[in-house]
């Protein structure tokens, strides 16, 4: 079974055409015109800057997907047309969701109707999906959403815990736009840090910068939620301090603030994601979204499922599938085209607040 999905959910417009054979996945064409760049002089994402770009570039990503269907010798034709629905912006969900209508009439083929959310959870099971067993625990951390669901079987899953305001990625996003770092903010933080040399950071720890520290918001409280939005305005103070000092910060100051954002969000986020392993009894911990890019929260999770649930196994997506991307959104899809759950092109509807 082909699967042609389309992505537009924020500011990326994605089409990828996936070739499903009982549960082997191959990828036929995967294109994602990312808007990062132009959203970036401003700080952050405009949506109806979104949506227009999403406009100018839909009918190019579609004809460049088709083209590579046509090159492709296992067959060329497709059976269904999967579309992120929600949550998102609207009017960005709606020309992907207008586009998926258009195909679904004019070929003849039915719809299958994804949450964004799961379309990130399911980025799990494009490769390698075999170790994956239930219950799993998944950790989204994405710009817009941090949750803690547990996932008993494929397509059922219960949000035990989320964030009380800002979600993981916004906070990464907010606080580099405090240090004039460009958007995204999590990968212009993870850059800082990654350029400052091994050494530097060493000494940066045990050096009389010791009072850069920020604090680690709900990490003993006793339920799975999260709240970010209370690090942002304490790195927001802490900021201004230091530069009421001297102007600017020194690179010193900009390098340890970064190492300090970075490890308080990982700190949460793997504090709360064993713990709910823990007390569900999961064999499986993943992670999804664009934050679980971060090597180092990769990195940091892994050693902590190692040396305190060593029986739990670990499962994180290739990075090419931790951003948004259409290969996700097929390949959940495929699950409920495997138990014929198709939606008319006449019901599809964009929902920007959609729950899992
Ligand atoms: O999943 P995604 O592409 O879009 C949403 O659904 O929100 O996630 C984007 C978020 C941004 O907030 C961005 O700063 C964050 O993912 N992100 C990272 C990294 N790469 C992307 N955060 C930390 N480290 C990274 N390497
Ligand atoms: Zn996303």
């Amino acid at each position: 079974m082909n699967i042609l999905a389309i992505e537009t959910s924020c500011d990326e417009t994605a089409i990828a055409i996936v070739k499903f054979n009982k549960d082997m996945v191959k990828i036929i064409s995967h294109n994602v015109f990312s808007q990062i760049k132009i959203h970036n002089q401003y700080g952050g994402i405009i949506p109806e800057i979104a949506a227009r770009n999403h406009v100018l570039k839909i009918i190019p990503v579609l004809d460049k997907s088709l083209s590579q269907l046509k090159k492709n010798k296992t067959g060329n034709k497709i059976d269904a047309i999967a579309v992120t629905v929600g949550p998102g912006l609207i009017t960005s969900l709606m020309v992907g969701i207008e586009t998926a209508k258009v195909l679904s009439y004019y070929w003849e083929k039915p719809c299958i109707a994804i949450n964004h959310i799961e379309g990130h959870i399911y980025a799990n099971f494009i490769d390698n999906s075999k170790n994956i067993k239930f219950p799993a625990i998944i950790l989204t951390v994405s710009g817009g959403h941090t949750n803690i669901i547990l996932m008993k079987e494929h397509l059922k899953y219960k949000i035990i815990g989320k964030t009380l305001d800002d979600a993981a990625g916004e906070a990464f996003d907010k606080i580099a736009r405090l240090l004039n770092l460009d958007y995204p903010g999590g990968p212009s933080i993870a850059n800082v840090i990654n350029n400052a040399k091994i050494t530097e950071k060493e000494r940066l720890n045990l050096s009389n910068l010791k009072d850069i520290t920020l604090p680690r918001p709900m990490i003993n409280s006793n339920d799975y939620n999260f709240s970010f939005s209370g690090l942002k305005t304490a790195a927001f103070y802490l900021i201004r301090k230091l530069k009421k000092v001297k102007g600017k910060l020194t690179n010193d100051e900009l390098v340890k603030i970064c190492i300090e954002v970075q490890q308080a969000i990982i700190d949460v986020l793997v504090a709360k994601t064993l713990k709910a392993a823990k007390n569900y009894k999961s064999k499986t911990i993943m992670l999804t979204g664009g934050v679980a890019a971060n090597r180092e929260l990769r990195k940091q999770l892994r050693k902590a499922i190692k040396i305190n649930l060593p029986k739990t196994k670990l499962q994180m997506p290739n990075i090419k599938y931790t951003t948004d991307n259409a290969v996700m959104i097929a390949r959940v899809a495929y699950e409920y085209a495997k138990r014929k759950k198709f939606t008319s092109w006449q019901k599809l509807k964009a929902n920007p607040n959609l729950k899992i």
